[in-house]
């Protein structure tokens, strides 16, 4: 696919004017409201400190969560100000309970340059998810600028993300963005091999269309991994018996789709063939068993085995490109962790450019504390599997010149 050019903001001029910044800070709170991973307000300071430097005045706003299109305390963006302020060292203003009303109106007309107001959770204006067109307008009537530098949230075709730069001529891209799309493109479009895809997590309808794109870019000599949970439709579908672990029956025929899609374009596939066995995801024990030995009806498949993880270590570190989404197994649960945390060792000590995206997969790589040595840490989830498919993301199509 041809490179993308996007207009940066270090091009705007923004100096003494009010500068929207669409950012991505739906991050997870633990249960006393406190933000638990900061990644993704740590991965916008760039774009917002030069903004500041630069003399703009900052309108920052993102979605929190998934309210139901009003004001929910629940979601309310008071510990996201919070951190913001902390890592910053400056004051971050917030309207107490609403997005655009007169509050928000008298707090952005007060700004002065370099100083900040964080809207409330957009998501609090059912408009926001509607692309409402007067919801538009009234966030366009905040600023003078608009800046998109949530890349996790450029999938979502809302009103923040797709409508407003519409609205506002002087729009541009932030530094995270313009990375994500950098770093996701050289795996997309230019790949060095061997390329390792490794693909985890619950469940394959999740991710068949990116596995599908994946293996038709894949050519001999690469490899595609298959973990988690996924794998165990996989294996399923070879006519394994599984006992109670999750698996959807109902995906078997797209399994054997991507397999003979790989096996046409002699691309190596690595399946489990030892399991971490189980009585329930709380289990406190487990066993290694073969994956084609046949789990009791009780049993759960939730991790791969010690063989396979060290079969998919070996590949990805004489890897000369690896992209990881989705964990090996049920992490959370350290009786389980393993093959994930082999997963993650590996990528780290792999010389060839390393991509992790999805959240799960980004949290093993902290937890293994190898995030330094990973050539891109994703903050998008879905926006990053919608692009390496191949999408325009709507967020990006939206800050590209109209074509006529
Ligand atoms: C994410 O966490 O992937 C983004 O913030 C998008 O959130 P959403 O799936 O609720 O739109």
């Amino acid at each position: 696919m041809a490179a993308l050019s996007l207009p940066s903001h270090r091009d705007l001029d923004v100096d003494n004017r009010r500068v929207f910044v669409r950012v991505d800070f739906n991050v997870p709170l633990d249960d006393d409201g406190v933000v638990r991973d900061d990644s993704r307000i740590v991965a916008s300071l760039p774009t917002l400190k030069n903004l500041i430097e630069r003399g703009a005045k900052l309108i920052i706003a993102s979605h929190l969560g998934r309210p139901k299109g009003g004001f929910d305390p629940k979601y309310a963006m008071e510990p996201v100000a919070e951190r913001l302020a902390e890592l910053l060292a400056t004051e971050v203003q917030l309207p107490a309970d609403e997005v655009v009303g007169d509050a928000a109106i008298k707090l952005v007309g007060d700004l002065r340059p370099g100083k900040i107001v964080l809207l409330q959770n957009l998501r609090f204006e059912p408009g926001e998810t509607k692309n409402d067109p007067k919801f538009s307008q009234s966030l366009a009537a905040l600023c003078d600028a608009y800046v998109n530098d949530a890349f996790g949230a450029s999938h979502r075709a809302h009103a923040s993300v797709v409508g407003l730069p519409k609205l506002v001529r002087a729009h541009a891209a932030g530094d995270l963005l313009l990375a994500e799309i950098a770093a996701l493109s050289r795996l997309r479009d230019a790949p060095s091999r061997p390329f390792v895809a490794v693909v985890g997590g619950a469940k394959v309808s999740d991710k068949l269309s990116v596995v599908i794109s994946l293996v038709e870019r894949l050519q001999a000599g690469d490899t595609l991994v298959i973990g988690g949970a996924m794998a165990n439709t996989f294996l399923a579908a070879a006519g394994a018996g599984l006992g109670a672990s999750l698996q959807e029956a109902d995906r078997y025929m797209d399994c054997r789709t991507v397999l003979d899609k790989a096996r046409a374009r002699r691309v190596q596939v690595i399946l489990p063939t030892d399991l971490r066995v189980g009585q329930g995801v709380d289990a406190t024990t487990a066993r290694t068993m073969g994956a084609s030995v046949g789990l009791n009806a009780n049993d759960m498949a939730l991790d791969i085995g010690p063989d396979t993880a060290e079969r998919i270590a070996s590949v990805i570190r004489s890897a000369q490109m690896v992209l990881w989404n989705g964990p090996m197994g049920l992490f959370e649960n350290p009786v389980f962790a393993q093959g994930t945390m082999t997963v993650a060792r590996a990528l780290a000590e792999c010389a060839g450019f390393t991509v992790v995206g999805g959240g799960d997969s980004v949290a093993a790589i902290h937890e293994a504390g190898v995030a330094a040595h990973i050539g891109h840490v994703s903050t998008g989830g879905g926006a990053s599997l919608e692009f390496l498919e191949g999408q325009v993301l709507p967020g990006v199509a939206a800050l590209l010149p109209e074509q006529t």
